[in-house]
């Protein structure tokens, strides 16, 4: 039997990625061209600059891919591409990039969800079996996942307003700490008092895995504003304070709500993916649930917990073995939930809609 070998490629935000993954767990290459440096300016992604960056680099990061994997065209199976969700212009020139590499070679083409990609990486990086439960949360997704194939997905819960990382980042903008937040929010936490300045933690008084994190980041804007008010400005301390008790709800909130889910679907593994992942005191937390639920805590290696190609091949090559094929007809959606049973989330996140 000849080995299975797929080139993944993502376009659905800011990062421009492509890789080269095996059926047996190997990445023989995964390389990712960010754009951060030409939205720094705008505060957020631009759509149409993420789109033409897209369309200018996807072949040259896809020879790249086959370049580092020492491979060409004809050592390959098949092709994996990010169909959805995410930004329109960007989905749309990843998927007109694997038609042309699937019609010119007759290559299968395989359509992915970006979440899927992201919600089955355990597999990839540590070879688990269904089912297990994954929380993303990054600048852009916030959701519980109970997994129980590549293509059985169920939500048990997400943010109903902002991502955590979007919350990460607003709270750095509110304290004049560069962007993208969460990593200087963290080391300011660090030094500070999470218990002097109390905020709340929001829908931990309401049942079931929803999450909420806009009015979190609105009550750290208050308390800023209170210090100042009353001390006519704001101390190094009073920054740190703010930062690790904003730290310390976003824990305890993400912490009881993977409690909960864990309560409502036992599984063996809690997976964690996303940009935040990367916390060290959110890690802990987490990793406490876990085991208190008997569970193992799993995280994959950060550069796998972003927005990657290896995962989007990863998941090509899932949905490939249980006989998926898309054709000319794959197109780009915007929109398109895991879960489809599930009602649809409500807000979008500052990354566009995710799902
Ligand atoms: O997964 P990611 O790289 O990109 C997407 O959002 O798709 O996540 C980026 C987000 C940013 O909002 C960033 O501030 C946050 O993850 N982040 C962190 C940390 N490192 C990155 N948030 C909290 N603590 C961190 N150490
Ligand atoms: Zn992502």
């Amino acid at each position: 039997m000849t080995e299975t070998i797929f080139l993944g490629i993502e376009s659905s935000c800011d990062d421009t990625a492509a890789a080269v993954v095996t059926g047996d767990r190997r990445i023989l290459s995964s390389v990712v061209s960010a754009q951060a440096d030409l939205h720094a300016d705008f505060g957020g992604v631009v759509p149409e600059i993420a789109a033409r960056a897209h369309a200018e680099r996807l072949d040259l990061v896809v020879e790249q891919a086959l370049r580092e994997a020492g491979l060409g065209l004809d050592a390959l199976t098949g092709i994996a591409v990010t169909a959805g969700p995410g930004l329109i212009g960007g989905v749309m020139a990843g998927v007109m990039c694997a038609k042309g590499i699937a019609a010119g070679t007759g290559l299968p083409l395989v359509g992915v969800n970006h979440l899927a990609g992201h919600a089955l990486t355990p597999r990839l990086t540590d070879g688990i079996d269904y089912p297990y439960v994954m929380l993303l949360v990054s600048g852009g997704h916030c959701q519980f996942l109970r997994v129980d194939g590549p293509d059985a997905f169920t939500r048990l819960g997400g943010t109903i307003d902002d991502a955590p990382g979007e919350a990460f980042d607003k709270v750095a903008k509110l304290l004049a700490l560069p962007q993208p937040g969460g990593p200087h929010v963290e080391t300011e936490a660090a030094g500070g008092n999470p218990d002097r300045i109390p905020l709340p933690r929001p829908l931990l008084d309401r049942p079931g895995c929803d999450m909420s994190f806009s009015g979190l980041k609105t009550a750290v804007l208050r308390a800023r504003d209170t210090l100042i008010a009353d001390q006519g400005g704001l101390r190094a301390a009073d920054r740190r304070d703010l930062c690790a008790a904003f730290q310390a709800a976003v824990a305890d909130v993400l912490a009881e709500k993977s409690r909960r889910a864990l309560a409502l679907s036992p599984v063996l593994v809690l997976a964690v993916a996303g940009g935040v992942a990367a916390n060290g005191p959110i890690r802990a937390a987490l990793q406490d649930v876990a085991a208190r639920a008997g569970a193992r805590f799993l995280a994959p290696p950060l550069r796998l917990c972003t927005d990657n190609g290896a995962m989007i091949a990863w998941a090509g090559i899932e949905r490939f073995r249980m006989g998926h094929r898309d054709d000319m007809t794959l197109s780009a959606r915007p929109r398109w939930p895991l879960d489809q049973g599930a009602a649809p989330m409500l807000g979008s996140g500052k990354r566009g809609a995710k799902a």
